[in-house]
């Protein structure tokens, strides 16, 4: 458009006359309800929030690539993984989890790691975190899980009480809570950590085979993680410190990349492995099954718009492609309705239909209508099915594998309640330098917890995990360790 066309318009393309003015009775007189220019701008500035994400609402995201760089195609029918060298546009956003939209990058807290892979059969969203594990393993716990992370509802003030009284009372969490506890826990940069699925996903090739998958991204920038004073300085010097870096990263043609590699599980072996392989609170030993490169994942380039692109993207656990299917994890069987739900109320029912969501391929279903239906809402073609007009039809080719489901229809607790030797290898693989630093991290966030009751509860699961563990802790807190607490 040449500068002479570049006039400012309404929100109905009429051009303005007044832009800096409102429309008056008289030079000092009251504003006229006639200034329409003047309605329209306050009404949308007005609704130009929608609600942040319940979780994970502070984020940056990227637009790149994904390339194979290993054919698993005898695993996995997912077009998108067919051969070497194939490349899938992508979109990735990281965030921190349990802060506002506008706090601070560099605090301690998992960073999410949300993918989605634009491929000619549909949007593969993997919507996973810089750990390998999470807190809890079941679905039902998650709302309660995150209000202790969240504000007090009284004071509107974190509370480490309610944070450890959780933990405490939910040793599943202790893996997770070693990591977060651990270096790990304030990454240098968004470019400079690991991805993971952390879930156990299941893979379907072209003759109906099955095997259980995990998938690693590792950094090729390094892992590389804050000192915590100086993390504690960005807080409020450059509260917005991981976001500036990526986006200047990308900017000045340093583009970040991971090598995405696979964890491959036979079908039967989850029946007879050590523990439950569906449990979210535990990793697959890698001497058992060995990571296997896939590809590699390189971000190229920035978004155009903040707002359209990272704050409207919907990432779905559910969204998968033929090939790629759940697994009974009880974390992600109730995360399938969890995210597609929150979009709706988040975004909208259209949500889909966003640029920034919207799939390469073509969606050729029969929903129509609904609030901000900015695409063509199919014309004038065939709106359901069965028919005789020619619609679209469905393809059982692409049905997901049948599976075989038994047991009493109850709830039930996992079977499996080792919750200390995974935490406690992880203890004891560190050197001298990191144990110390994770003690003296721990004893600082526990310390103003107001109960003693839930210190040594606590110290008592770190003890479980390692003796020299949990003691060092009890006796940096000078409280006793007792076991059975
Ligand atoms: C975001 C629910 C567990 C990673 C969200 C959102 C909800 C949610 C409602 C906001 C979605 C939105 O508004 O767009 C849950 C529930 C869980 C669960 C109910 C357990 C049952 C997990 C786990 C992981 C994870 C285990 C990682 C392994 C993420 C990430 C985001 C997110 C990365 C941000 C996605 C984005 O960037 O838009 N979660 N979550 N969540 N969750 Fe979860």
């Amino acid at each position: 458009m040449s500068k002479d066309n570049n006039k400012l318009t309404t929100s109905w393309g009429a051009p303005v006359g007044d832009n800096q003015n409102s429309m008056t009775a008289g030079a000092r007189g009251p504003t006229l309800i006639q200034d329409v220019h003047l309605l329209e701008k306050l009404a949308h500035f007005n609704r130009e929030r929608v609600p942040e994400r319940v979780v994970h609402a502070k984020g940056a995201g990227a637009h790149g690539y994904f390339e194979v760089t290993n054919d698993l195609s005898k695993y996995t029918k997912a077009s998108f993984l067919a051969e070497v060298g194939k490349r899938t546009s992508m979109f990735i956003r990281f965030s921190t989890v349990a802060g506002e939209l506008g706090s601070a990058d560099t605090v301690r807290d998992p960073r999410g790691f949300a993918v989605k892979f634009y491929t000619e059969e549909g949007n593969y969203d993997l919507v996973g975190n810089n750990t390998p594990v999470f807190f809890i393993r079941d679905a039902i716990k998650f709302p309660d899980f995150i209000h202790t992370q969240k504000r007090h509802p009284q004071t509107h003030l974190k509370n480490p009480n309610a944070v450890w009284d959780f933990w405490s009372l939910s040793p599943e969490s202790l893996h997770q809570v070693t990591i977060l506890m651990s270096d790990r826990g304030i990454p240098a940069t968004f470019r400079h950590m690991h991805g993971f699925g952390s879930h156990t996903f299941k893979w379907v090739n072209h003759e109906g085979q099955a095997v259980w998958v995990k998938y690693h991204f590792k950094t090729e920038q390094g892992v590389h993680n804050l000192d915590v004073n100086l993390a504690a300085k960005l807080a409020s010097e450059n509260p917005d410190y991981h976001t500036e870096d990526l986006f200047n990263a990308i900017a000045d043609g340093d583009f970040p990349a991971w090598k995405l590699c696979v964890q491959i599980m036979p079908l039967e072996d989850a029946n007879t492995y050590r523990f439950d392989p569906f449990d979210v609170t535990k990793v697959w030993s890698q001497k058992d099954y060995p990571l296997i490169e896939l590809g590699r994942m390189v971000l190229d380039r920035n978004p155009e718009n903040y707002f359209a692109e990272v704050e409207q993207a919907t990432f779905s656990p559910g969204s998968f492609v033929p090939g790629i299917e759940a697994s009974p994890d009880k974390m992600l069987q109730g995360r399938l309705f969890a995210y597609g739900d929150a979009h709706r109320y988040r975004v909208g029912a259209n949500h889909n239909t966003l640029p920034i969501n919207r799939p390469l391929a073509e969606v050729n279903n029969n929903q129509r209508d609904g609030q901000m239906r900015s695409d063509s809402n199919g014309g004038g073609s065939v709106y359901y099915e069965p028919n005789s007009y020619d619609g679209a039809t469905e393809s059982a080719a692409d049905k997901p594998a049948a599976f075989a489901v038994s047991g009493l229809a109850d709830s039930v607790a996992y079977d499996h309640s080792d919750h200390y030797t995974q935490p406690g290898d992880l203890y004891r693989l560190l050197s001298e330098e990191e144990r110390a630093r994770l003690v003296v991290n721990i004893v600082g966030a526990i310390s103003p917890v107001e109960k003693d009751e839930i210190k040594i509860r606590q110290i008592g699961h770190w003890y479980k995990a390692d003796p020299e563990f949990g003691s060092r802790i009890a006796a940096a807190l000078g409280l006793p360790v007792r076991e059975d607490a």
